[in-house]
């Protein structure tokens, strides 16, 4: 039946008699005719001498017909030709999840000499797998029938890390191409240590999942950004905050405007200004001789008077200080 297929010769088409096998001993499922070279050594005058497949050059009916239609369980059967005469060819195509025992899902069955169809194999259906080993903390995402060629995707529970191959497929001798993975627990390791900060916890070597651990930040220090960190279902905790350094305010002989008050530098606590606090101070507009702010920003430690700013120096501040530009006239005034 199988070899059937692979037949060169072209059923019925007296010119390509030099392409035709020569008669095969007993070809299966197919009943050989009186073998011949020509027309005139078959019997009757209706019969030809054409190719008949294995059986080679046989004398045959031209117009006889195979049985049709052909009813074939789980699979699909269309003609190629309008009609089901010898050396007509008709499609077999096996339903999905079915295939030949020959392994093919599809093959070409031809009319043949003795009124039958070359492929008449019924169409099985695929073998399948029993379900793939269940693991702990984790689960295989299921499907109806494992067949042949099915691929299995294996995940593992939330807080927990899959190790090992994610699929395994069916395979022909319905056993699993891959073992199964484990799901371990996923741990986080100690949180990062924060410059500056202080942790609020038990210090472990491992964190589970969604727990959370504080940070304080030293004498002096703000916070900036979130006071806890979490411990993430990847292992890696989420962001932590930064301490942020106060900044001495760069200025010695000149009033500054911090926090809504005009103050000389020595009045604020230390001479020390909180991050992110903002600092005004005072420039002189040459052209029209008064003064206007300018405003600058601490960050970590940093404050950078703005430019337009200058320093006093020691004899300005001592003998004129009335005419310092902190204490000289707003321009918003004039
Ligand atoms: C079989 O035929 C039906 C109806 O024509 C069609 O829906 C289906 O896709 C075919 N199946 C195959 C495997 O060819
Ligand atoms: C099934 O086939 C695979 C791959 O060809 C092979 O490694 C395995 O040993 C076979 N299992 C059985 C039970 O035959
Ligand atoms: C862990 O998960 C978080 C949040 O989903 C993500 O931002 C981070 O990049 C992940 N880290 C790693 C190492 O996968
Ligand atoms: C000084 O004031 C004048 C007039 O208002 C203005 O045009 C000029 O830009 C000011 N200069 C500075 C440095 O602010």
């Amino acid at each position: 039946m199988v070899d059937t297929l692979a037949i060169i010769c072209h059923f019925g088409d007296q010119n390509v008699t030099d392409f035709c096998p020569t008669r095969k001993k007993n070809p299966i499922g197919h009943t050989c005719q009186k073998a011949c070279t020509k027309d005139l050594d078959c019997p009757k005058k209706k019969l030809k001498c054409l190719c008949d497949g294995e059986c080679g050059l046989s004398c045959v009916t031209p117009r006889s017909s195979c049985p049709w239609p052909v009813i074939l369980e789980n699979a699909n059967i269309s003609l190629k030709q309008e009609t089901w005469n010898f050396g007509d060819q008709m499609l077999v195509r096996c339903h999905p999840g079915f295939k030949m025992a020959n392994g093919l899902e599809m093959a070409q069955s031809r009319c043949q000499g003795d009124k039958k169809w070359s492929v008449t194999a019924p169409c099985d259906v695929i073998s399948t797998c029993n379900d793939p080993p269940n693991i702990e903390n984790g689960y295989f995402v299921k499907s109806e029938h494992h067949m042949e060629g099915a691929l299995v995707e294996y995940k593992c529970n939330a807080g927990y890390r899959l190790e090992g191959p994610v699929f395994t497929t069916c395979m022909e001798n319905k056993t699993w191409s891959d073992n199964a993975p484990t799901c371990e627990k996923i741990y986080c390791p100690p949180p990062p240590e924060i410059k500056e900060g202080i942790l609020v916890a038990v210090k472990k070597t491992e964190y589970k999942v969604s727990e959370v651990i504080y940070y304080m930040c030293k004498r002096n220090f703000l916070m900036d950004g979130s006071h806890s960190v979490t411990c993430m279902s990847n292992g890696t905790w989420s962001d932590g905050p930064a301490c942020r350094a106060r900044c001495k305010v760069p200025v010695q002989r000149s009033q500054v405007i911090y926090q809504g008050r005009k103050v000389w530098v020595t009045e604020i606590e230390e001479g020390l200004v909180h991050h992110s606090d903002n600092v005004e101070f005072f420039c002189k507009n040459t052209t029209r001789a008064c003064s206007y702010t300018a405003s600058s920003q601490c960050f970590d430690g940093a404050l950078e008077p703005p430019e337009c700013y200058k320093e006093p120096t020691w004899v300005e501040y001592t003998f004129f200080s009335k005419n310092l530009v902190s204490e000289i006239s707003s321009c918003q005034e004039l």
